[in-house]
This record gives structure tokens, sequence and C-alpha cells, in this order.
């Protein structure tokens, strides 16, 4: 047996929600595949201020820094909304973030044919979008003062450094086709990242460079989404397009993300937030966080096998029709929360093999 030792940061509103029926899923995909988890969960957010005063205690960043992976649900909420910007639950998502190194944010966007009625754009427009965001993740100016071309106190230019590394690698194991999404038109931290990550894509003639400004890009995504591969791009621009670009999928509550560094572990969480509106009702749309697992599984531990159960699993449950609230069309079963993890264990128990 293999051992890996997860942290769980369920956060606040629908995290725990979805982390409670994703573990059970990961944890059934794994003793499948001969894989035994430690599962240890901590506070994180919201739920760490009320409990200890600040957002990511030190407790839990230290266990998070030593596990294999970690997964989180989502954080935030009205109850921490007027708090002091230290004392955010989104002051301590950045702070894991930065902690973590996790530099590099993978946020696929994949129309599932399953799906192709749920997506807000017409059919013939979302059928097939199969694109990736790669956001990077711990750096990133926009309207920061002071601007320019600069250097931060530790001698970096945020956004500029190895994660168009990863991004080119990535490139490579899909189509091949990296779009650079900008405002180089105006903004100088731009004009800067234009030109690193021209000067980087020449190391890999196979890639395909193409550049496109931000505004642009939003709008090409709904006309025509289908001609991007991978968009690489900011910090706030990968946040609002990622967004964007999963509601082609048909919800937010569908989108997995894998945030990566150059060593240490993994940090998976679906891109949606803790979604106060529903919180607490069983309504949430599990499955974002559960193909979140699945890259846990693939870009976390290098367990091809077991990821391809969940994304199996995932497929075969929409296959037997069912679906929460945010991506219901007539026809189908309407499901809540945990009725949709259970739904998808019984699949990754059985062995259909979903197209
Ligand atoms: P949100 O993503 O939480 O919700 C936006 C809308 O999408 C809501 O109507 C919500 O009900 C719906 N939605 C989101 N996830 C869903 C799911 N899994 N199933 C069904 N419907 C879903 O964004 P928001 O409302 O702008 O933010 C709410 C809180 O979450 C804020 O405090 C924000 O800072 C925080 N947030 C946290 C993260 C994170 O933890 N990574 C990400 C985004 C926002
Ligand atoms: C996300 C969220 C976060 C971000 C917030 C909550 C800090 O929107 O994970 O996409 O902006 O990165
Ligand atoms: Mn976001």
């Amino acid at each position: 047996t293999k051992r890996y030792s997860i942290t769980l940061l369920p956060g606040d509103g629908i995290g725990p929600e979805i982390i409670f029926v994703t573990k059970n899923v990961l944890k059934l995909a794994g003793s499948l595949e001969g894989i035994e988890f430690s599962f240890q969960e901590m506070p994180m957010g919201g739920a760490a201020l009320d409990l200890t005063g600040v957002p990511l205690p030190e407790e839990t960043l230290s266990a998070a820094k030593k596990a294999d992976a970690i997964l989180l649900g989502a954080i935030g909420g009205y109850k921490w909304d007027k708090n002091e910007k230290h004392l955010k639950p989104e002051t301590g998502l950045l702070q894991l973030r930065e902690g973590l190194k996790v530099f590099a944010n993978l946020r696929p966007a994949t129309v599932l044919p399953q799906l192709v009625d749920s997506s807000t754009l017409k059919k013939d427009v979302a059928e097939g979008v199969d694109l990736m965001v790669v956001r990077e993740l711990t750096g990133g100016i926009y309207f920061g003062k002071p601007r320019g071309f600069g250097i931060n106190e530790k001698g970096e230019d945020i956004g500029f450094n190895t994660e168009v590394y990863a991004t080119h690698e990535i490139a490579r194991k899909r189509r091949g086709q990296l779009c650079s999404v900008d405002k180089a038109n105006v903004l100088e931290a731009s004009m800067l990242w234009r030109k690193r990550v021209t000067a980087i894509a020449s190391e890999y003639p196979d890639v395909e460079l193409s550049h496109m400004y931000v505004d642009n890009a939003a709008m090409q995504l709904v006309r025509y989404p289908k001609q991007f591969d991978t968009i690489v791009t900011n910090n706030i621009f990968g946040d609002i397009l990622s967004d964007e670009a999963s509601m082609i999928t048909g919800s937010i509550g569908m989108l997995p993300s894998a945030s990566l560094g150059e060593s240490g572990p993994g940090l998976f969480e679906p891109i949606h937030g803790s979604a106060p509106d529903i919180a607490g009702q069983d309504k949430a749309n599990p499955l974002a966080t559960i193909l979140s697992a699945a890259m846990l599984l693939k870009y976390g531990l290098g367990e091809e096998n077991a990821a391809k159960r969940i994304e199996n699993a995932v497929l075969d449950t929409l296959n037997r029709g069912f679906r929460t609230g945010d991506i219901y069309s007539a026809g189908n079963k309407l499901v809540g929360c945990k009725e949709m993890g259970e739904e998808v264990l019984k699949s990754v128990d059985s062995p259909v093999l979903a197209a």
C-alpha cells in the first residue's frame, strides 16, 4: 500500500459540505488503487478566525507544508466581510498560497457532452470547448502602486518567473497552442510580461504562441471559445477569465483547480467561493471539488489511475442523469450535494467506462 497524508481545509459556507463528500470519493478511489490516505482537517478562513482569531493559523500552514497535498473547500462569508484586511478569510487564502509558493494555478474548463445543455452559450459555441487557464497565483500587479518596470523587495519581478516555464510544459501536454493574455497596451507590468513570455517561448519551438489583450479575450471567450487551448495570464485576469470560462461549461460548480510550485505539496481547490447564498442547504455542486481531488491525484501525487477513476465516475454519474440545481436541465434527476456525492461513490465502485 502507498500512503499519503492529505491536509483538508474545509473552510466556510459550502466548504465543509463539498469537502465531506469529496473526502469519501478520494478515499474510495485510492483504496481501489492500493492507496491509503491519512486525512488531517485544519481550520482555515472564517472558521479559523472564529476559532483562533486569525484566518491562517500557524499550525494550519505548517501542517499543510508537511502534507503530500492539500485539498481546500472555500473560504469567506458575510460575517467577516467588514473585517480589517489582515483579519479577512481571503487574506488567509493568499497567505496560504504564498506560504506554499504555489505560483502556477491550472484551471481547466472542459465542456462535457453531458452538460452542453447546461451552458448559457448556444450548443454549437459551447460544444467541444476544452481549454486551460494558467493563472499566475502568487504575484500580479494591476492597480497597485508603485507601478512600472520594477522589482519587488526580494528582487523578483512578480509574475515573471518560473510560472512561464511551467506553462510551456503544460502547453506541450495539451495541443501546443498558448495564448498569453495581458494588457500590454496600457500596463507596464504587462509589457514586461509579454517580453518575458516571448523570450521564454522561443525555447519551445513546438508551442505556438499568440498574444491577446484581456478585454478582447473576455469577448472571444464567449464569441468563439474553441479557438483557445491554453491561456496563460496574470493573477487578476486569470481570476476573472476562469470564472467566465466556467460558465461555458455549465456552471462554476464544475471547475477544479490545481496550484503548484517548484517543489512541495500542491494546493487543490474548486475555483468557486463559499457560496454563502446556498450554504447549509445541501444545494452545492460538489463536482468542482471532486474533480479537484482528481487533479490532486494526477498533478499532486502522480496517481493517474486513481485520478482517472474519479474523472470517469463523474462522467458516469452525469450519464446516469444526476444533476445539482446549478447544472440541472429538464429530464434529469435533481439531487443535493450529499446525494450527488453518494452517486459518484457508486460510480467509483462500478467499473463502467464512461464516455
Ligand atoms: P461564489 O463563487 O461563492 O458564488 C457565486 C455564485 O455561484 C453564487 O450564486 C453561488 O451560489 C454559486 N456557486 C458557487 N459555487 C457553487 C457550487 N459549487 N454549486 C452551486 N452553485 C455555486 O462567489 P461570491 O459570491 O462572489 O463569493 C462568496 C464568498 O466566497 C466571498 O467571501 C468570496 O471572497 C469567497 N470566495 C472564496 C474563494 C475561495 O475560497 N477560493 C473563491 C471565490 C470567492
Ligand atoms: C479565487 C478567489 C480568490 C482569488 C479570492 C477569494 C481571494 O476568487 O480563488 O478565485 O481572487 O484568488
Ligand atoms: Mn475567483
